[in-house]
């Protein structure tokens, strides 16, 4: 055991405190803030170089001289440091609400925070950035918005170097474009301007088998269009496979999505792409990219009836897109459409006719169209894949 000073805090002030303390290095990094004993206040240890007299700011805490607590090797369950600044009253009564999930896009943590438990939410954001001492950026997440489906995300904290930043963080500060590895290819997003997603990394991998029954079916490279690509993650396998694919099209009607996507296809095709995103156009003769509303796409003479693979992720506009995107397909020969879509549980079925109405002649062997349940996005809409293999026998090569 190691006796040390510590501070006595209520409990309502322990965020403040340490924010005084780091402020003045004062505090220590090695060992836990704990309860008192009469539950109402928190324990917080001094670095054992902090001098015998503390600042003025700091006069109306106690003093008192106990036993340390150390971390011990790991940075411990996020949930106990919250626990340590909150309580475990404060914890029991807000239940499900505190954001046991989190989601990690290279260095930086994304969180959502509910209303419920907002007024933590510094605790929440040191708990976490505590536990998780390699995130050097901890955001909240406030929703997708607009038309380019870009997260609204606000900073909560920040690390630099040792130093740990809590609350107010000046935009200059940030540098929010962050490396992703995936299947072990690297993936340039900025989750502020673009969007981009961990979690549909299952889905990929799905869409990549796909791409392969396609390739097998087809017996030669197949060509792929993805019109609303973002930063492109879907393409970084299936470009990369060795003659997997022969044409790539890849758009998307914001700007800075197309600018991460140049960079991202720089690594993964090892060519020469521009550096500033532009209009769709050829870059390569197998090539074709660029910023571009997917709804015109079939307009242009050389996109319409030229590709195998269609990628649609566009998930709550894509039945109503689906019939002027459907021309981008060579109907001669079999082809597929993978894409992701909202609807009501109560719409399943309905949905399932639509696309094969939209798609029809689907191709004889099984599965035609089939489309998967994935996740709840709310109580009554649920978010599902779906793959329509199009063309008659007939079509086979
Ligand atoms: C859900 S995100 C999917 C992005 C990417 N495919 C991915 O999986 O990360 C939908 C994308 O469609 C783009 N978008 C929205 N409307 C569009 C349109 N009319 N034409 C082209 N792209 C559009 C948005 O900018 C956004 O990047």
């Amino acid at each position: 055991m190691n006796v040390m000073r510590h501070l006595r805090v209520p409990n309502n002030s322990v965020q403040d405190v340490i924010v005084l303390l780091k402020d003045n290095a004062l505090h220590s990094e090695t060992m836990r803030i704990f309860p008192d004993s009469d539950g109402k206040h928190r324990l917080i240890p001094l670095s054992e170089q902090a001098p015998d007299t503390l600042p003025a700011l700091l006069d109306g805490y106690q003093l008192v001289i106990v036993d340390g607590v150390p971390y011990g090797d790991d940075s411990g369950d996020w949930w106990e440091h919250l626990r340590e600044l909150v309580g475990e009253e404060s914890i029991t009564l807000h239940g499900e609400s505190w954001p046991s999930n989190h989601e990690f896009i290279g260095d930086m943590m994304i969180v959502r925070i509910e209303e419920d438990v907002s007024q933590y939410r510094n605790e929440i954001a040191y708990s976490k950035m505590t536990a998780h001492p390699r995130v050097r950026i901890l955001m909240e997440d406030r929703g997708v918005q607009g038309e380019f489906r870009i997260r609204d995300l606000v900073p909560i904290a920040l690390r630099e170097d040792d130093e740990l930043i809590i609350g107010d963080i000046s935009e200059d500060k940030i540098d929010t474009r962050v490396m992703v590895r995936e299947s072990g290819k690297m993936i340039l997003c900025d989750p502020t301007k673009a969007y981009f997603s961990t979690k549909l990394q299952a889905e990929r991998i799905e869409t990549l088998s796909m791409a392969r029954r396609l390739r097998e079916l087809l017996g030669r490279p197949i060509r792929v269009c993805d019109p609303f690509c973002g930063v492109g993650p879907a393409l970084a396998n299936i470009i990369t496979e060795e003659s997997l694919v022969s044409d790539v099209m890849a758009a998307d009607l914001n700007p800075d999505a197309i600018s991460m996507l140049l960079d991202n296809l720089r690594r993964w095709d090892g060519r020469k792409y521009p550096e500033t995103p532009s209009a769709i156009q050829r870059i390569f003769p197998d090539r074709i990219v660029g910023v571009a509303d997917a709804t015109e796409l079939s307009s242009i003479a050389e996109m319409s009836n030229s590709w195998d693979m269609l990628v649609v992720n566009l998930p709550h506009k894509t039945i109503d897109l689906l019939p002027g995107l459907i021309h981008l397909l060579d109907n001669e020969s079999p082809s597929l459409i993978r894409g992701r879509v909202i609807i009501a549980e109560s719409d399943i079925e309905e949905t399932i006719n639509k696309i094969v109405e939209i798609t029809s002649p689907l191709h004889p062997h099984p599965p035609s169209v089939s489309l998967k349940v994935k996740r709840d996005y709310s109580s009554t809409l649920r978010l599902c894949s779906f793959e329509a293999w199009l063309g008659t026998a007939e079509s086979d090569e």
